[in-house]
């Protein structure tokens, strides 16, 4: 990249607030109101990271999907973390990769993808799989969740908005024979954020939004053998306070 490219990419606005290492910091689109979520978010990966060192290494390999421009990437690389970070968005993937030469970090690779159509082994293994603010954003979460886990060896960091959870009963072929609802999605439209270019929305118009329940149930049905509903600290971010987000550990067998 040329630096008259680099020079206009840095002055325009980011998603995240990047600390530049000349003491600068970049301008940001997200409204103030909304600003709190990102550093509420860092700070529960983090701690859980390090409540885990048996099963995180110090160093650990991060498969980061739908990584946007690298923020989480970076810092876990500024801790010595070998990141892929994984985004539909060429642009995104520009920033994070000039984000890589202004912090001088080596470890780290994005490459711009649909995450959903990665095949589950396809990337090997890593011990910590990122998904954060993107399961709300496929129309095939369950998919999702099995690519994930496929490539966790030791925990997957997920973070979500959820949805109200339906209970009850479906006649199940006859009214003489009800099955018990065991977990339910929220179906959400984005046609209209696809339309306006928003840079954080689905890339197919349906979302489908679980439950805080469905969303356990169904980790624990694709094969993680734990899945932890992490505790917000104080002063977070409100909808992750609210319980209108959570942030989930999934460990896999042996951690
Ligand atoms: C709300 S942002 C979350 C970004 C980041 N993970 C975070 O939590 O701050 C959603 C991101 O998902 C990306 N995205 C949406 N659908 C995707 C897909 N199918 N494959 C890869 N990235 C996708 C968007 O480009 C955007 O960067």
């Amino acid at each position: 990249m040329d630096s008259e490219t680099a020079d206009r990419m840095m002055a325009a606005p980011w998603f995240y607030e990047f600390d530049l290492p000349d003491g600068r910091r970049t301008g940001t689109y997200l409204p103030e109101a909304v600003r709190g979520i990102h550093s509420t978010r860092l700070s529960m990966l983090l701690d859980t990271l390090d409540r885990h060192r048996d099963v995180v290494p110090a160093a650990p390999s991060v498969l980061d999907l739908a990584c946007h421009e690298g923020w989480f990437a970076h810092h876990l690389a500024a801790r010595g973390a070998r990141v892929l970070g994984l985004d539909a968005s060429g642009e995104h993937i520009e920033r994070a990769r000039l984000m890589a030469q202004v912090y001088g970090h080596s470890d780290v690779c994005f490459e711009r993808r649909d995450v959903t159509r990665i095949e589950p082994h396809e990337l090997g293994v890593f011990d910590v799989v990122l998904v954060l603010g993107l399961l709300y954003h496929v129309e095939n979460p369950v998919g999702l969740l099995r690519i994930a886990h496929a490539h966790t060896r030791g925990v997957c960091v997920l973070e979500t908005q959820v949805a109200p959870g339906l209970t009850g009963t479906v006649d199940w072929g006859s009214h003489l024979y009800p099955k018990a609802i065991v977990g339910s999605f929220a179906v959400i439209d984005e046609t209209d954020q696809i339309a306006e270019g928003n840079p954080e929305a689905n890339i197919v118009p349906i979302s489908l939004v679980p439950s805080v329940e469905t969303l356990v149930l169904v980790m624990q049905l694709v094969g993680f053998q734990r899945v932890e509903v992490l505790t917000p600290p104080p002063g977070a971010y409100e909808q992750l306070a609210h319980g209108k987000r959570v942030m989930v550990a999934g460990w896999v067998d042996g951690s």
